[in-house]
């Protein structure tokens, strides 16, 4: 009995020692431009963030490789190999359906009617995972990819290779390519996808991110063979995109839906050799539900309305920003794109700014306020300011810090530490170079405000100390139940 108590007070000890501080983010999309990550020509202060995106790359393989077929539920076509989702907001309303107490939960999908409350999850749609594990994949396709471009190693592009092979092309795993059963409706009247299930697979900007970094920087794990076999699908799947009822319905949707579908479209046409394509594509956003989606005044009214505005507003602004990333790399310019009321991206960006995350997530925002600072610039270190004030832990040690450049370095180098194993209360780590010169081009080199320099570092100490009270309070709690 003693042995046990002491032995789990010393198993978080020890967890609250080794605790990774820079755990991985799911960011809502983005575009990582292969050009510059291939080139290698990164800042000396960006690593810190890489070697975070070494960390996730390890930590994003969890649970890997995914795939469709492993769902507890078939979907109603009875093909396993068919994607299924249930549309997250949807709840059964069983009180017409006489004595309930009975019903299975297969019964309540097939009998309960279900209603729709915006922005609250029901908790039973992570049952049937495909669309967590999609995201699983992408971020494991991304951060693998960006490793194997650091180091060389084919530990990480093998993974990648395994990773797309078990999703998209082994005969037993591999995935129909449409979303027929995407966020499904689930009662009487269900048993369909609806057009929101396009949403679901957004995050193929980031799998493209990380194929266009192995292929053209020719990583040997990457083979001619499942590049083929990859696009092959990828045109099978564009081709249900463009034509399928609930895909176009998707496509004329007018709010983050909308900006997600391009995202979709334009990063499976690059993978698929069509930049031409994808051009298009996004000229066919920015010209079009792009037009009325920021006021004069910045707002998003289509995402305000929400019941979470303050994570509608940073997530449509993540897919414009992919889109204007997308369309950069096929050469279509659109970060001076004005909508109707003749703003920009940015004027979204300085809005959400203003605007109080109140009990939703903060951090949200920040990967958008990064992108809009290293693209338009940053004149008064306005964005940098509120990254340093808002982010309780290192901005620099965040993996979008490392594309999101230049930024300036209005306090950021000043007090980062030298390495992750340091920050995360461990010994020196292999590369340490934390203050080094800041990144040239927009940015403003030299000022380094000392308000913001103490804001980052008072940031440093809190969190410190919040990390530390919190392993406190739950080695305290732990030592009182044993009691
Ligand atoms: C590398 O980046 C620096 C700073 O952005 C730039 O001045 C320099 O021209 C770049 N070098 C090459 C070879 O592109
Ligand atoms: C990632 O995993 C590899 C293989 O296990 C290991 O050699 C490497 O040190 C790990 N990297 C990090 C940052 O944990
Ligand atoms: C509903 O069914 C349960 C289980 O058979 C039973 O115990 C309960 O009395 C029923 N309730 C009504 C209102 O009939
Ligand atoms: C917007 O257009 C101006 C003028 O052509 C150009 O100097 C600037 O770089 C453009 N901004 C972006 C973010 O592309």
């Amino acid at each position: 009995m003693i042995t046990s108590r002491t032995s789990s007070l010393l198993f978080v000890a020890v967890t609250c020692l080794t605790l990774p501080v820079h755990s991985l983010t799911n960011y809502a999309n983005d575009f990582v431009d292969p050009t510059y990550v291939l080139a290698k020509n990164y800042s000396t202060w960006t690593t810190p963030s890489q070697e975070t995106i070494l960390q996730w790359a390890n930590d994003s393989t969890s649970g890997g490789p995914w795939s469709v077929t492993t769902k507890p539920y078939l979907a109603p076509s009875g093909d396993k190999h068919d994607y299924m989702s249930w549309a997250p907001y949807a709840w059964p309303d069983c009180t017409g359906v006489g004595n309930t107490t009975e019903l299975t939960p297969q019964q309540i999908w097939t009998t309960c009617p279900y209603v729709t409350r915006d922005g609250q999850f029901n908790p039973d749609g992570r049952d049937i995972n495909n669309v967590g594990d999609f995201d699983s994949l992408a971020n494991a396709v991304l951060y693998n990819s960006l490793a194997w471009a650091f180091t060389g190693s084919s530990l990480y592009s093998g993974r990648v290779a395994t990773f797309i092979n078990a999703w998209f092309i082994n005969a037993d795993t591999y995935m129909n390519p449409n979303l027929n059963y995407g966020q499904m409706q689930r009662g009487p009247n269900g048993q369909t996808g609806s057009h929101t299930g396009l949403l679901d697979l957004k995050c193929m900007a980031k799998i493209a991110s990380g194929i266009l970094v192995l292929r053209i920087g020719k990583a040997a794990e990457w083979t001619s063979d499942i590049d083929d076999q990859f696009v092959a699908w990828i045109n099978k799947y564009i081709q249900w995109v463009t034509t399928a009822s609930i895909a176009l319905a998707e496509k004329a949707a007018t709010n983050n839906h909308g900006s997600f579908y391009y995202n979709q479209l334009a990063s499976l046409q690059i993978m698929a050799n069509d930049n031409d394509g994808a051009e298009k594509t996004l000229d066919e956003y920015f010209t079009g539900i792009y037009m009325n989606q920021i006021a004069a005044n910045g707002d998003q009214p289509l995402e305000s309305i929400r019941t979470r505005p303050y994570h509608y507003r940073a997530y449509n602004l993540a897919a414009m920003i992919t889109n204007a990333r997308l369309g950069e790399y096929v050469g279509y310019h659109a970060w001076n794109k004005t909508t109707a009321a003749g703003v920009t991206i940015q004027a979204a960006c300085d809005y959400a700014i203003t605007k109080p995350a109140g009990d939703e997530t903060a951090s949200e925002l920040y990967p958008d306020v990064a992108a809009i600072a290293s693209v338009y610039g940053d004149s008064g270190n306005k964005y940098t300011k509120y990254l340093v004030a808002s982010e309780s832990k290192q901005y620099v040690w965040d993996a979008n810090f490392f594309w999101n450049q230049p930024l300036t370095d209005s306090g950021f180098a000043a007090s980062a530490p030298t390495s992750m194993s340091k920050a995360a209360g461990g010994t020196d780590g292999p590369s340490g170079t934390g203050t080094s010169t800041a990144p040239t081009g927009r940015s403003t080199v030299g000022t380094r405000p000392d308000n913001a320099a103490l804001a980052l570092a008072t940031g440093s100490w809190g969190t410190w100390l919040m990390f530390y009270g919190a392993c406190t309070v739950v080695m305290g709690a732990s030592f009182l139940e044993f009691l």
